[in-house]
């Protein structure tokens, strides 16, 4: 009997922020297998901020998406992967892939660690705060230190590794349920719900020293409270502008720039593999202090693809804490 498979297509480029009908359900059947090839039962799928600008350019309409996922092998014509490995692979939104092996790796998970934390804080997502804040954002102990989005995957990660190097940490998020897991289990200093107080005043307040390092995911008007707030030769880690995403070409006015001059600030952008020469130390690093408790992570996970496109514009509007994820199988996850 042959194999079902279902897929999500991006059938219409959304007008600022998406609706699950610009996506469309697609069921197909999985295809033999040739040699070189293998099929991957994908378990998780990953939903990023930077999928939205793809969906107005980069996506191709009625066709199958993209994205961060891990599966594992169920067929194999491939000698280089047997049936049951974890592959990661960039072949999310939909419950089957035949790849050729390009472009996978394999993962071997350790006990105690579940699975999911491969896609969020021991993944991309936590080694992008990791470098982001130490390398580019030149991150030194007991600084002042500002991230915004700070109950999002990156920004979570984020702003519990500046409290481990003694800093104090202010983040800014758009729930009372996350400034409260901000405060009460991620321990952050200061918290500031930008949507019951504007991000300007808020941070003003919360930062009675300024800021020396803001790591920005939101661009627009949280790159400006931090430009008004930063401190001499203070740095930037502009890591995302979520805040323009539902906007042609992403664009999030700012205002504040001439500020870089007087304070002789570095603001730089960056990708993950801007810093990969860090990759083995991040991966001692994160270990030790999930084993120390020193950090703690959250996801939100949706079940089954069906769920896929409102995992996407749930993220656009903050409905997740920590990585938002969609669970495509029922596998357990081995402890
Ligand atoms: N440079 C890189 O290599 C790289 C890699 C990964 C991610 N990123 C960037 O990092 C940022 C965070 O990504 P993530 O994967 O960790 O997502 P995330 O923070 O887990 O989720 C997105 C969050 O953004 C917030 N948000 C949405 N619209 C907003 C707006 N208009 N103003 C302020 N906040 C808004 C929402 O939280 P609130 O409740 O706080 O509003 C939402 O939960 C994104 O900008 C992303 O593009 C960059």
């Amino acid at each position: 009997m042959s194999l079902k498979n279902r897929e999500i297509h991006l059938a219409r480029r959304p007008d600022g922020l998406p609706k699950p009908d610009d996506f469309r359900l697609v069921e197909t059947e999985v295809p033999d297998i040739a040699d070189g090839q293998v099929l991957i039962r994908q378990l998780y799928m990953s939903v990023d901020p930077a999928m939205r600008p793809r969906l107005t350019v980069g996506y191709e309409l009625d066709q199958v998406m993209a994205g961060g996922a891990l599966g594992r092998v169920e067929r194999s014509k491939n000698p280089d992967f047997a049936e049951g490995d974890l592959v990661r692979n960039q072949l999310g939104f939909r419950e089957y892939a035949v790849s050729d092996g390009r472009g996978l790796s394999k993962l071997a998970p350790e006990p105690g660690i579940p699975l999911t934390a491969y896609m969020s804080v021991l993944g991309g997502t936590g080694f992008t705060a990791y470098g982001g804040l130490l390398e580019i954002g030149g991150l030194k102990d007991g600084e002042q230190v500002f991230v915004s989005t700070a109950a999002g995957a990156v920004g979570s990660v984020a702003a519990q590794i500046a409290k481990i190097k003694g800093c104090y940490v202010i983040g800014s998020t758009g729930s009372a349920e996350k400034a409260a897991w901000l405060r009460d289990e991620a321990g952050l200093d200061a918290v500031i719900n930008y949507k019951e107080t504007p991000i300007r005043q808020g941070l003003k307040a919360a930062a009675p020293k300024g800021v020396d390092v803001y790591f920005d995911n939101v661009g627009g008007d949280h790159l400006d409270a931090a430009l008004a707030s930063m401190n001499t030769l203070g740095r930037v880690a502009v890591c995302g502008m979520i805040s323009g995403y539902n906007n042609p070409g992403a664009r999030t006015p700012v205002y504040n720039l001439s500020n870089i001059i007087y304070g002789r600030m570095n603001l730089r952008g960056f990708v993950a593999t801007d810093f990969m020469h860090l990759r083995p130390q991040f991966e001692t690093d994160m270990r030790q202090w999930l084993r120390e408790g020193k950090i703690k992570w959250r996801e939100t996970v949706l079940d089954g693809i069906a769920e896929a496109p409102h995992a996407m514009v749930g993220l656009m509007q903050g409905e997740n804490i920590g990585k938002m994820l969609v669970k495509l199988s029922e596998e357990e996850v081995p402890a």
